[in-house]
């Protein structure tokens, strides 16, 4: 049964589940491109609730949403937490809308939503996870790999514990493909997790490893990276800069995949260039250029980093569907 159902983390959805709402999205993409738009969410209202700023996961919200006739509150300053519980703002937001969307900091807050909401609740971002952006990654990789999940090298080099660490591990977990987390060991994920995602993978053919070792990347087929410091840790740009400098994705990294093929993918926003305002700022007290990643490889032929963040879109829409219809239950 999907209808009704949360997603607040993918542990809580079993490899057969992810299989049906990545089939999902991928007939949602179909139907897009042919312009078809059923509106099975037509009458329906969602609420967007962000405490943290967002470009992808708003509008891939919001997009998905008009696509499916529902209609959309972004609210960014509402009374919870400040003024109100956020039990008697679940219970409020669930008696108006047919789903609740919320990025923050606490993964505590998402689970609070969902236990006082009686609605569908989607985790689009906490310190903890990002189950949507997983979605889309592994929607991506079935368009460029020509390999079925279960037979992935992927590896993930970078800020290794934080929200996308853990939740791309979790989902090589899930689908049984080969996890390689290179970072520091500082930046090591969690053991608990990592030793709990080590069991599930005796299950589904998984295999988690963890590495500080950039060689570790032989035989990749996706080597993906996040930025360096995420959003709420700003204060630790030095330490992460000293720590991850030797890991940025760069061309002789690609070269040492040893596979013509690999491709590079990247949840985005990334400071590949010094187009921003904060990569500008980092440049004049650290002088770096690039961060996480070199725009030589952002700009690469192995880069579909936009044909991701495209797919986030399909990927959400497939996730409001499934819980807020019976499109997957009948
Ligand atoms: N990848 C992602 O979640 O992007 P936004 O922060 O722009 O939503
Ligand atoms: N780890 C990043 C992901 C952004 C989509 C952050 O939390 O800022």
């Amino acid at each position: 049964m999907f209808k009704g159902r949360h997603l607040l983390t993918l542990l809580d959805y079993s490899p057969e589940e992810i299989r049906k709402l990545l089939d999902l999205a991928h007939q949602v993409k179909r139907e897009k491109r042919e312009r078809i738009f059923p509106e099975r969410m037509k009458n329906m209202n969602i609420v967007l609730l962000f405490e943290k700023t967002s470009t992808r996961t708003r509008c891939a919200f919001e997009v998905a949403a008009n696509d499916e006739g529902a209609k959309v509150t972004f609210l960014s300053n509402s009374q919870m937490g400040k003024k109100e519980s956020l039990e008697d703002t679940a219970k409020v937001l669930g008696r108006f809308y047919d789903g609740i969307e919320f990025r923050g900091f606490e993964q505590k807050t998402v689970e609070l939503l969902a236990k006082y909401a009686q609605v569908p609740v989607w985790n689009g971002l906490t310190d903890l996870y990002h189950p949507t952006q997983v979605l889309a990654d592994w929607m991506t990789i079935e368009e460029h790999v020509k390999k079925p999940l279960s037979e992935v090298k992927f590896c993930y080099v970078g800020d290794a514990r934080n929200n996308m660490g853990n939740s791309l591990m979790i989902g090589c977990a899930k689908m049984g493909m080969d996890f390689v987390g290179i970072a520091p060991k500082s930046l090591f994920p969690d053991e608990k997790l990592v030793e709990r995602m080590r069991e599930l993978g005796r299950e589904t053919g998984a295999s988690i490893t963890l590495s500080d070792d950039i060689a570790a990347v032989e035989g990749a087929d996706v080597i993906y990276t996040d930025v360096w410091v995420s959003m709420g840790e700003e204060a630790q740009f030095a330490e992460r800069i000293e720590a991850l400098s030797p890991y940025r994705v760069t061309m002789d990294m690609l070269r040492r995949a040893n596979n013509p093929d690999v491709i590079f993918l990247h949840c985005l926003p990334s400071f590949h260039d010094l187009e921003t305002s904060v990569g500008r700022d980092i440049y004049e007290k650290f002088g770096l250029t690039e961060m996480e990643v070199t725009d030589e490889v952002f700009r690469s032929r192995h880069s579909v980093v936009f044909d991701e963040a495209e797919n986030r879109m399909h990927t959400i829409k497939a996730v409001m569907l499934a819980t807020t219809t019976d499109i997957l239950d009948r």
